[in-house]
């Protein structure tokens, strides 16, 4: 029988397959549902700072951006009861799951910018989560804004939690990144024992009748899987952070693609919503016998083998990629 076993944030997991952050983790009973699946740990929903700043109206200018004022501003956030708890009942969320469950709960702070939202970092902590995913999804409209500013800003806000709370930390991005091996460099030396990438950019979509800009949500597809791959397989050895994919596993096949490019866990949504939870079974069955069939003994074992550091040709990661695929392109 193959070892499906892996570590993530300090913790042994039975196997790489996390739930990442959604609506699937809101209850406890949910919860159940999840390790009964079969999944080896769990991202909770984030709790968002605006959800905690709306009570004291304490907001950083971040947010502010793009209107004249700040209760004008508030206008264009959704009114988050629907989505998740709020901040007390999220605490507890986190205590019940606890309670319930055996594996690691990953509590998810979405936040951009520093000071007033630690202090939630702190209360997730009490409350008994077994580790931290910081949710940086903070999107610059500010042409004054230079992307240094920005990074700065990010890799701050990751040494300010850190001094905050002892738990494992993990930091979820984008990859709108210039220089993403650097920022991951900066954001590892800031205390992120983990980085996961990456998050999806939801571009909101024109209604051309309304005039309006629309919010769209699609659920992924493997294909999205490359983007995530290539700057895990680039990153990887060049960072002690854990290593986490989100965003296009689907598959057995993409789970292993996620482990060779150098990833601890590959974490899923799109594919549990679409599927329904006896999916992480099947994922896991159709691992256990890939590996069997290439006798792989461990899933360990193939972390990190097609990562650049291991390529047997770099170059494919590089420029030389680029090329190569421009010019093998046959016109009919
Ligand atoms: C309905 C829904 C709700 C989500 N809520 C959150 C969230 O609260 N926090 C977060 O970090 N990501 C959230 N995500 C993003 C997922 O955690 C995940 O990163 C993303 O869907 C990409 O993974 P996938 O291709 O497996 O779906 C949400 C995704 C969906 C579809």
């Amino acid at each position: 029988m193959s070892d499906l076993k892996t570590t993530y944030l300090g913790f042994r997991l039975s196997n790489p397959i996390v739930a990442s952050a959604s609506p699937l983790s809101e209850s406890v009973e949910r919860i159940r549902q999840l390790e009964d699946a079969g999944v080896s740990a769990l991202v909770l929903p984030s709790l968002f700072e605006e959800q905690i700043s709306l009570e004291g109206l304490a907001f950083d200018s971040d947010l502010s951006r793009g209107s004249e004022s700040f209760p004008e501003s508030l206008s264009y956030f959704p009114d988050m009861t629907d989505y998740n708890l709020g901040p007390e009942s999220y605490l507890e969320l986190i205590q019940e799951a606890r309670n319930t469950v055996s594996l690691p709960v990953i509590a998810s702070l979405n936040g951009v910018t520093r000071g007033g939202w630690t202090r939630y970092a702190k209360l997730i902590e009490q409350a008994g989560a077994n580790a931290l995913e910081l949710n940086l999804y903070a999107l610059p409209t500010d042409p004054e804004e230079t992307a240094t500013q920005v990074e700065s800003r990010y890799e701050e806000l990751v040494r300010d939690v850190r001094e905050t709370v002892s738990i494992p930390l993990a930091v979820k991005l984008s990859h709108f990144f210039t220089a993403f091996p650097n920022l991951a460099r900066r954001l590892d030396a800031a205390g992120a024992n983990a980085l996961v990438v990456f998050n999806r950019f939801y571009q909101p979509d024109f209604d051309i009748e309304a005039q309006e800009v629309v919010p769209s949500l699609a659920l992924s597809h493997s294909y999205e899987l490359l983007l995530r791959l290539h700057w895990v397989g680039i990153v990887y050895g060049h960072v002690k952070a854990d290593l986490a994919v989100t965003g296009g596993v689907h598959t057995a096949g993409d789970v292993l693609k996620c482990m060779m490019a150098g990833a601890r866990v590959a974490m899923m949504t799109s594919a549990l919503l679409r599927n329904g939870l006896g999916h992480v079974r099947v994922v896991l069955d159709d691992l256990t016998r890939w590996m069997e069939e290439h006798e792989y003994e461990s899933i360990r074992q193939m972390q990190g083998s097609m990562s650049r550091r291991s390529a047997a040709n770099p170059s494919a990661f590089d420029r030389g990629n680029y090329m190569k695929v421009l010019s093998s392109y046959v016109l009919r």
